[in-house]
């Protein structure tokens, strides 16, 4: 495949991927072609969206937004695709693939898979009425990776825009491997363009990959562009500049003052990047001691210090 067919997203993490995050990431690093946000509930949707600070840009930086609902009714879909459609968002994504007991036991997120049924009624409902595209993001299923074989034909009769799997089950969280002969066995079943979610974080793993399913075009990575922001210009060969640490150095220094600013300089910020940098550490030779030096700090003065000793090593 010619790489400059090849569709890279970034996957959404909820208390990361915020607005500002994507704002500075794709300010320094290129190669995403979409965002998402991560997901909204009924209680935001009804509460007054419309000044939603993850629902300001429909573009960042020129990159398409898709925003995120987390929902097992057909009325709040519907609200959420108006309310979007409203600030000139042309897609919204379903999220079927959140695999925390709270939310799955509920029957929302990964809790909707094992349920054909149920995804049905609300696709009736929410189709012809949705003003905007509509995409899902799931898992293979929740309790068992052959749910999607059930689901899939469910979806085919849908005009659904995309469904990006996430290639395991609820039931493992995030932990454990990706089940690539799942997900083999259900892509022949899709009618619908399918992309793919888990695991990638090197050309290697996305070389492995194109070779066992060269029908997908569209690849959603989350850690590995949280651990390597220039991941998505090397799977495209995109040149990485020479200065590629000062980016880096750049990269997080504006997240942060950006934090700072976004909290009126409350600790908060300090928990963010702390959050942040739980993933980013890994772009070091020493992920874990990098890690603990940002994980100790408890003003700003003592990260400030430590970035600059952190970064000073790896110029
Ligand atoms: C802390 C955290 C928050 C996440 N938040 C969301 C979310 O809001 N919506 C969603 O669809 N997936 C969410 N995910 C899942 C990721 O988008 C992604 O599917 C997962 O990390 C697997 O992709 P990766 O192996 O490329 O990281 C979250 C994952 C983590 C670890």
């Amino acid at each position: 495949m010619n790489p400059a067919d090849l569709q890279l997203s970034l996957a959404p993490f909820q208390g990361i991927t915020t607005p500002l995050f994507r704002e500075v990431f794709t300010r320094h690093f290129k190669g995403v072609d979409k965002l998402y946000t991560a997901f909204f509930t009924g209680g935001h949707i009804r509460q007054k969206n419309a000044d939603h600070p993850d629902l300001a840009h429909t573009h960042q930086n020129g990159v398409p937004v898709a925003p995120q609902i987390l929902s097992k009714d057909a009325e709040e879909i519907l609200l959420f695709g108006r309310q979007c459609r409203d600030k000139g968002f042309e897609e919204i994504n379903w999220n079927m693939g959140c695999p925390y007991p709270r939310v799955a036991n509920k029957g929302r997120g990964s809790g909707l898979l094992p349920h054909p049924d149920k995804v049905e009624q609300i696709l009736e409902s929410v189709f012809p009425a949705l003003p905007v595209k509509l995409s899902i993001k799931c898992r293979l299923g929740y309790f068992s990776p052959d749910e999607i074989l059930s689901l899939l034909p469910v979806l085919n009769r849908f005009p659904l825009s995309e469904i990006i799997v996430h290639a395991r089950i609820g039931k493992q969280l995030y932990e454990g491997p990706v089940n690539l002969s799942a997900f083999a066995s259900a892509l022949p079943l899709s009618k619908l363009p399918v992309a793919y979610n888990g695991d990638i974080f090197s050309k290697e793993d996305l070389t492995k990959l194109q070779q066992q399913f060269p029908t997908v075009n569209h690849w959603m990575i989350g850690r590995g562009l949280l651990y390597d922001p220039f991941l998505a210009a090397r799977l495209k060969n995109i040149p990485i500049p020479e200065n590629s640490q000062f980016v880096l150095y750049y990269y997080v220094t504006e997240l942060y003052r950006a934090y700072r600013e976004k909290t009126e300089d409350r600790i908060a910020a300090l928990h963010i990047m702390k959050e942040f940098w739980s993933y980013f550490s890994n772009s070091f030779a020493n992920p874990d001691q990098v890690f603990n030096q940002i994980k100790t700090c408890v003003t700003f003065s003592d990260y400030e210090g430590k970035i600059s000793e952190i970064f000073e090593k790896s110029f």
